[in-house]
């Protein structure tokens, strides 16, 4: 898969647009300070706990792992999101990765947590490559604390072979244990503190209580179309 920014964004979007949404794309043209900045989403330490050993299933459903038919322990959650950059633009062939703990607070890592409690039918770590509207889906669990910590899920988004952010979505539910997070307080500003903090809600006509939680993404560069290309004729080369 390619795997840069579009060179020919714009003329995606000018095709994309179709009937009823002709006229916001015309707006989108003549009235630039439509889609003004969007808030950057901040980055947040990769920390210690990225698998040391990725799992040999890593696809965007960590609750079953390749052909198993016992499915992870936890809160079932359909975790999406967009990705963009500072103007709103969907960012597509962007790579997010997710990872967190398992629903006994154990990382797909060897110092993880207590190994003995790994769930191992929890995939612990996804992957999934936005396509023409820049959004990503993972199935999930609703991550649980482990000590030090208030749930959160790792991300990280790569656009080519470059690692553009890492962060980490927290529980919109979880106000006490999000107000004593050292590492989520560290983010000064209110507006971008919260802008990682996340609602999961009950999906609605569920049997079964399932969640969904929607993540989007800012990323906060200005993609140097010039250097891409560089890059990518390099891999062609090479
Ligand atoms: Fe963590």
């Amino acid at each position: 898969m390619k795997s840069s920014w579009s060179p020919s964004r714009r003329s995606f979007i000018g095709k994309s647009i179709v009937g009823a949404t002709a006229l916001v794309g015309s707006e989108f043209f003549t009235r630039p300070g439509l889609f003004a900045q969007e808030l950057v989403t901040p980055s947040m330490t990769e920390g210690p706990f990225y698998p040391d050993r990725l799992p040999l299933d890593t696809d965007n459903d960590l609750l079953v792992l390749n052909n198993s038919i016992t499915p992870a322990v936890g809160e079932i959650t359909h975790l999406t999101g967009k990705v963009m950059d500072q103007k709103g633009n969907p960012v597509r062939n962007a790579r997010v990765e997710i990872w967190q703990v398992d629903n006994n607070g154990v990382y797909l890592h060897s110092k993880g947590g207590d190994r003995t409690k790994l769930d191992k039918n929890f995939q612990g770590f996804g992957r999934f490559a936005t396509g023409l509207k820049a959004e990503y889906y993972f199935r999930t669990i609703k991550p649980v604390a482990y000590p030090g910590r208030t749930p959160h899920i790792h991300f990280a988004v790569y656009v080519g072979d470059r690692k553009v952010l890492s962060t980490q979505c927290m529980i919109k539910g979880n106000a006490d244990q999000n107000a004593r997070d050292g590492l989520l307080r560290s983010i000064r500003d209110e507006k971008a503190r919260q802008s990682l903090i996340v609602d999961f809600q009950p999906l609605a006509g569920s049997k079964i209580g399932e969640l969904t939680a929607n993540f989007d993404i800012v990323l906060g560069l200005t993609p140097n179309e010039d250097q891409l290309k560089e890059q990518e004729n390099e891999r062609k080369s090479g």
